[in-house]
Formats: C-alpha cells, sequence, structure tokens
C-alpha cells in the first residue's frame, strides 16, 4: 500500500459506509467475470478507527482476492456484528466487551496451502511475479488490525479459495458518536485524464490502480522523460499530472512547466515524501496543490476530485452533467 507509517485519527465509524463508499471503485478494480457480493448487517456497530486505515484494509483484501481469481469467480464482502466469550482485544473503557465488528473477504480463488499461509504476514513475503507484487498488502492489514486491538484470521484451502476475517473491537455509541468530518466518502470521475509520473513502480502501479477505479483515465510515465513524451504526444486534454516532486534527470517542478507549456489547461498536484522536500508556499495556487505521502487512496481521490470540480457536478449526480468547463470543449473541439 501507500505506506505502512501514517498518522491516524480514530474516530467512531461504521464500517458499512466504508465498504459502501468503497464500492464503487471496487467494482471497477474487478473484472466482469468477477462477481461481487456485498453483505452488510444492517444497525452494524461502530469501531474506533481511522476512515483512511479501513479503507486500505479493504483494498488490500480486495485485490489479493482479484489476482486470486485470475479465471474468474465470486468476490464477498461481508459485515457483521459478533459476540466472543474470549475477549482478544484490549478492553478500553470505550469497547464494549465480548462485542466486535467483523469484516470478511471471501474468494472462490487458488487458495493457498499451508506453508504460504503461515508467511502470508510477514512484509514483503510475496508469491506474484516479480514487479507484481510487494509482499506489503497482508503486512499492512496485520499492522493497522493490531494497531486497533483487533484480530484477523484466515481460511484457505487449494483450489477452493481464501477467507479473511477482521475483526476490530465493537465501541459504545454513546461516547464516541463523531463521525470523522473530513471522511465524505469515495469521489467519483468522468473519465478525467490524469498523468502520474513517479518512478517507484509499486506506488506508480497502486496510484493507478486506484485513480482507474475511480473513473479517470490514467497515463504513466517512469521518469520525467517518458512524462514529457506522453505531453508531446497527446493533443487531447490532460486534465491533472500528478507527480513526484523529487525525481531522477529533472526536478518535478521542471516537468509540471513543461507539461504546462505544452497543456496550459494541465492543474498539477506535487506528491512530496520527506520533510526534506521544498515547495514554495507561493507557488501553490488554484491550479497546483500538494499532497504529503504517505496518503489513503481515498485522500489522494478526494484531493484530485477538490482540484477538478469543474468536469461533473456533485458526485451523485455522476454522468448527468456536461463537460462545461474551457478545457473541455478544447477536448471535444480537437
Ligand atoms: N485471497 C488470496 N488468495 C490466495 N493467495 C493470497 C490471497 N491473499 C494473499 N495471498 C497470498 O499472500 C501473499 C502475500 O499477500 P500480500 O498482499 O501481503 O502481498 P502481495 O499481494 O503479493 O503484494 P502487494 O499486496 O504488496 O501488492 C500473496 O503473494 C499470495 O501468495
Ligand atoms: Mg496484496
Amino acid at each position: 500500500m501507500f505506506s505502512r507509517q501514517q498518522i491516524i485519527q480514530p474516530v467512531a465509524l461504521d464500517i458499512n459506509q466504508i465498504v459502501s463508499n468503497t464500492g464503487k471503485m471496487l467494482r471497477r478494480l474487478i473484472k466482469e467475470n468477477i462477481g461481487l457480493d456485498v453483505i452488510l448487517e444492517p444497525n452494524l456497530d461502530l469501531v474506533s478507527a481511522d476512515p483512511g486505515q479501513i479503507e486500505q484494509v479493504i483494498l488490500n483484501l480486495v485485490v489479493n482476492a482479484r489476482d486470486a481469481l485470475p479465471k474468474g469467480g465470486k468476490l464477498t464482502i461481508q459485515t457483521r456484528n459478533v459476540r466472543m466469550e474470549n475477549d482478544f482485544g484490549q478492553a478500553g473503557a470505550s469497547t464494549l466487551p465480548g462485542r466486535f465488528v467483523l469484516l470478511e473477504v471471501t474468494d472462490t480463488g487458488t487458495g493457498m496451502d499451508q506453508e504460504t499461509q503461515t508467511h502470508i504476514f510477514e512484509p514483503f513475503f510475496t508469491t506474484k511475479a516479480v514487479g507484481k507484487g510487494t509482499g506489503l498488502g497482508l503486512a499492512t492489514v496485520y499492522g493497522i488490525v493490531k494497531q486497533n486491538n483487533g484480530r484477523i484470521e484466515v481460511k484457505s484451502m487449494v483450489g477452493r479459495g481464501s477467507s479473511f476475517k477482521v475483526y476490530l473491537p465493537a465501541v459504545k455509541h454513546a461516547v464516541l458518536t463523531r463521525t470523522s468530518a473530513k471522511y465524505t466518502g469515495s469521489p467519483n470521475f468522468s473519465e478525467e485524464t490524469i498523468l502520474v509520473a513517479e518512478d517507484a513502480k509499486p506506488l506508480r502501479d497502486l496510484i493507478c490502480e486506484v485513480l482507474s477505479g475511480y473513473g479517470c483515465t490514467v497515463l504513466t510515465a517512469c521518469n520525467v522523460e517518458e512524462a514529457l513524451q506522453i505531453g508531446r504526444g497527446r493533443k487531447a486534454t490532460i486534465d491533472l499530472l500528478l507527480t513526484d516532486v523529487v525525481m531522477p534527470g529533472m526536478n518535478g517542478t521542471a516537468l509540471a512547466n513543461e507539461i504546462r507549456s505544452l497543456h496550459p489547461e494541465t492543474k498539477v498536484l506535487y506528491m512530496t515524501g520527506h520533510s526534506g522536500t521544498f515547495i514554495r508556499a507561493d507557488m501553490l495556487n488554484q491550479d497546483v496543490s500538494l499532497i504529503r505521502k504517505p496518503f489513503t487512496p481515498g485522500e489522494l481521490g478526494r484531493k484530485i476530485r477538490k482540484m477538478l470540480p469543474g468536469k461533473l457536478g456533485e458526485s451523485s449526480r455522476a454522468g448527468a452533467c456536461p463537460k462545461e468547463n474551457a478545457a473541455a470543449q478544447r477536448e471535444s473541439g480537437a
């Protein structure tokens, strides 16, 4: 995933809401030969967790399930209230003893043998081809679950499929009723074109998956030269350039200037990693913004949505609005 270290903001959270909000994106991530069933328990108890982290858990489990279904099959996401005698969580003042929220992701895919199952939560353990998996997905999930005093269980059989169960302690509604004001769910896009320039392949791949999942058209470049080639070759609009500030060859700001000289309509979103990277505040404006790594899929989507409001009305009116900004008109004229 994007990163294993992050500042977390636990709030009282309805996991059903996160599953619903990410549902559209998840459907786009999986192919048509995979049936997606979402079964949500009504009146699901709340948990205390960071919404971005729960998004990451769901996304990692679903992408793994998808990868285990190369020939298609069934993928199920389910939530349930459960009671357990054995309280494994660290009971806190706000938790309800013995009550947990279960988030389960099941697939009818390839499954795993016993030996594989003993290693899956180790960082960098992967059975995927070089360049396909980094082996950090489940390690990240494990870290998040532990951090939230929860538990994760896996059941799998070769040739039959796998099930991942995440249990998180339920919290008292009265104690924590605040849902994050910042968290407003996954954004919708209508094929906005995003040029992604990022030299780290795992991050680049994941950003592409996420943005494609949201409905963006994604162009990818692994270095500045490739990004410039795409910029020069493309006649139609590039709505946004998402670039690392520091890249081999030329820095992100120089790349942004070049792209904007070719495509004046292009907005720029810089990704910064280290506190050392430096962007002058006066370089940022309505068309140029900044997102700090690590960021979650939702944060990235919402940030881009905010920068590109013109193409689509509110997300609830997805598809109903004509393209109305100047850039879009130029595109239709091209
Ligand atoms: N649903 C699943 N079905 C079968 N095997 C799985 C499933 N989920 C995980 N695995 C196995 O566990 C390994 C580790 O998973 P993990 O998500 O940590 O890494 P990855 O998917 O290989 O790479 P990354 O998530 O970093 O892109 C996978 O390579 C795969 O062998
Ligand atoms: Mg994975």
